[in-house]
């Protein structure tokens, strides 16, 4: 997807001789999500409102991005200080915040971006509760202003209710959109018209700085007592400035999240999309409509997803691999032909998480950082695996703890083997050579060394290293009583 923006990054240049600025309004107060994070700090499909619009409008290669930030401003800002959250994390360094206290309105929003503004350029205007529009879409309102007009991306049918809308007067050739009404200060007539305003427009720095002055010296006189930016729509038709709309049907991208069932609403047509896109790759999924991928995820051929799996952060599945249901997986890379059973979590977190080809992980497996298993290897239910490392055709099968070890070739770990890898203060590596077999609840008390070929004792503590090829057991010499009487109650 990167590749395909910076593509359409060189188309705008050709076509653009001005350079873009993008305000992002993001100052509001988001009451209906009745929460205390702020609104656009609330997640879809596992980041920020606001990111996704950032990375919208880093997709169009702009020369600077103002966020107007407002209620819990400190917040917002704070939120967006990793430039690694960014598609793009060089637009990081493109990023202004400007603060708008007290919230007046959308038109009151952008004026506190003006000083940050020059006017040899055009103006995009953003909303941070409307993430998934696509920069092509805002590419369209690109030329339009390059040509001088106002250019409102528009919405034609669905549910127009709350929104503005697009009046239009004169007949045929003769047709001018003439202002925006919002919903509250619309009549009868006016509800009726079915072309509505995104939120979104693009138009000259210079004439957004002369009508957003007077707009400021109006009076507020409408429903809302706020500084309607939609308000400079009848100013430019009024100045003779055209107001050019871009018109879209696709309501997925121009939605606004105002309260949590639109956001859950929005995270599914996310979802859906992403969904069709690695279809359309040949990924074959169960129910797409029980798939979430927060992050990046990359497929070979023939893999096959099962129901309500998860997917986070950046995730590979190599050629043929099959996901069992409901699996969470975070950064991880799956190599060909393995099988990930139902029910497990695999989180790689920073160091990441290898499943070698051929593997056969869960179900009810736990794979955690670091845990590195090599071609073959079975890991079974209720097995947890830290910082290890596998050898080809190792088996952990049942009920095991794999911490801080480097563990070789064909070992197989017996039922409920623990690695002691924590002395309460520190933590130490447990080695276990190739062909090694450890009995079934066996303590590995590291620091250790099992050697090559070796063999532990069910139920053995082992607290020394063992050389290659011995049998070590710490076991209590049976003791048999015979004709035992149990105790009888008086
Ligand atoms: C706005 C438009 C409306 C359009 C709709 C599309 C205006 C007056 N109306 O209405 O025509 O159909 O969006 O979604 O512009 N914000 C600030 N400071 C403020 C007020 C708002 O930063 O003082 C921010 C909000 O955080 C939000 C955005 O501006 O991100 C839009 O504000 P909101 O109050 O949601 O406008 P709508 O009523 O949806
Ligand atoms: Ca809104």
């Amino acid at each position: 997807a990167i590749i395909r923006r910076h593509e359409r990054d060189e188309k705008r240049d050709e076509s653009m001789s001005k350079p873009l600025d993008v305000v992002v309004m993001a100052a509001g107060m988001g009451t209906r999500m009745k929460s205390q994070r702020p609104k656009v700090l609330h997640q879809l499909a596992g980041r920020a409102l606001l990111h996704h619009v950032l990375d919208m409008a880093g997709a169009l290669a702009p020369r600077s991005v103002v966020v107007i930030t407002g209620s819990q401003a400190e917040q917002v800002e704070a939120a967006l200080a990793d430039p690694a959250k960014l598609a793009n994390p060089a637009l990081h360094a493109k990023l202004r915040f400007a603060r708008q206290s007290p919230q007046l309105g959308t038109g009151h929003a952008v004026q506190q971006a003006m000083a940050l503004l020059q006017d040899d350029g055009n103006t995009l205007v953003l909303s941070g509760d409307v993430p998934l529009t696509e920069a092509q879409t805002l590419s369209a309102l690109m030329p339009m202003a390059e040509q001088g007009a106002l250019a409102l991306l528009t919405v034609q049918g669905g549910d127009a209710s709350g929104y503005g809308r697009v009046v239009r007067e004169g007949e045929g050739e003769g047709e001018r959109i003439t202002r925006i009404v919002e919903h509250k200060d619309a009549n009868e007539e006016q509800r009726r018209i079915n072309e509505w305003y995104s939120g979104i427009m693009c138009l000259p720095t210079a004439r957004l700085r002369v009508w957003l002055a007077r707009l400021m010296a109006t009076e507020r006189r409408n429903a809302q007592s706020e500084f309607y930016l939609t308000d400079l729509v009848a100013m430019a038709a009024q100045d003779g400035v055209p107001v050019l709309a871009h018109p879209t049907a696709d309501l997925t991208q121009v939605q606004g999240v105002n309260d949590p069932l639109q956001l859950a609403q929005l995270e599914r047509a996310f979802q859906w999309r992403q969904a069709q896109r690695l279809m359309r790759e040949g990924v074959r999924m169960q129910d797409p409509a029980r798939f979430d991928l927060r992050g990046r995820l990359k497929c070979g051929k023939d893999v096959e997803i099962d129901v309500s799996c998860v997917f986070e952060g950046d995730v590979s599945l190599g050629d043929g691999v099959r996901i069992g249901a409901h699996c969470v997986i975070a950064n991880a890379r799956i190599e060909a032909g393995a099988q990930v059973h139902p029910f497990t979590h695999i989180d790689g977190e920073a160091a990441g998480v290898t499943v070698g080809t051929g593997a056969r992980i869960g179900p009810f497996a736990r794979l955690r950082p670091g845990a590195h298993l090599g071609e073959n290897v079975h890991v079974g239910n209720f097995v947890e695996i830290k910082n290890s490392t596998l050898g080809a055709g190792s088996k952990a099968n049942h009920l095991a703890y794999l911490g801080d070890a480097t563990v070789g070739a064909r070992v197989n770990v017996g039922a409920g083997v623990i690695s002691a890898n924590y002395d309460g203060a520190n933590k130490h590596r447990t080695v276990i050579e190739d062909e090694v077999h450890v009995g079934s609840n066996s303590v590995l008390v590291a620091p250790l060394t099992l050697g090559k070929g070796g063999t532990v004792g069910a139920g053995s503590v082992i607290t020394k290293d063992t050389p290659p090829g011995t049998l070590s057991l710490t076991r209590a010499k049976p003791v048999q009583v015979a004709n035992w009487k149990r105790p009888v109650k008086k």
